[in-house]
């Protein structure tokens, strides 16, 4: 049987414990799996793209069949490039649920090929989001086993010693 590539997609600003959680899942159900950060974004980040790369691939290096790579435009075009047959995100709540549908459907609409595949993180990590983990500790707050210790290192040179 063919292997199945799987593409997860995302901001990833910071990379959270959450979404390690889901890369280690997507990782035991198919043969190969693609973090793939978008560089386009619309909102304004706290991590470069390289940044946030370089954080992903510290993390997950020891991941064999995980890679890192970046991506802009549009998601089916990427997944179409590398021929992969699935999209992985992650459904914490019912809040997610909406938005996270919405574009599925859209991208079954673009690309009836490809896949979305939903998974849930650890209930542990269900109300951990990138956009909370910078609010908190911009705040002063602690972010200790909610993101890699090496996040929680880069988010202290970022937000305390001003790197840019
Ligand atoms: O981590 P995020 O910010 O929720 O990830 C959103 C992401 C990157 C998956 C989404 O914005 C995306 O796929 N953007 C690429 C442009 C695209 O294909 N848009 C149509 C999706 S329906």
């Amino acid at each position: 049987m063919a292997e199945i590539l799987a593409i997860y997609p995302g901001s990833f600003d910071p990379i959270t414990n959450g979404h390690l959680d889901l890369i280690e899942r997507g990782s035991q159900l198919f043969d190969r799996l693609i973090v793939a950060v978008l560089t386009n974004l619309e909102k304004n980040p706290l991590f470069t793209v390289p940044e946030r790369v370089e954080m992903l691939r510290e993390t997950a290096h020891a991941i064999p069949n995980v890679s890192v790579d970046t991506f802009s435009g549009l998601l089916v075009d990427y997944a179409r490039q590398k021929q992969a047959k699935v999209i992985l995100r992650g459904i914490r709540a019912f809040t997610d649920y909406e938005y996270e549908l919405q574009m599925a459907l859209m991208n079954r609409k673009l690309a009836p090929d490809l896949e979305t595949v939903f998974l849930m993180p650890a209930l542990a990590y269900t109300y951990v989001s990138s956009r909370l983990v910078r609010e908190v500790y911009q705040h002063g707050g602690t972010v200790t086993c909610l993101v890699p210790p090496l996040v929680e290192a880069r988010l202290h040179q970022k937000v305390f010693q001003g790197k840019k």
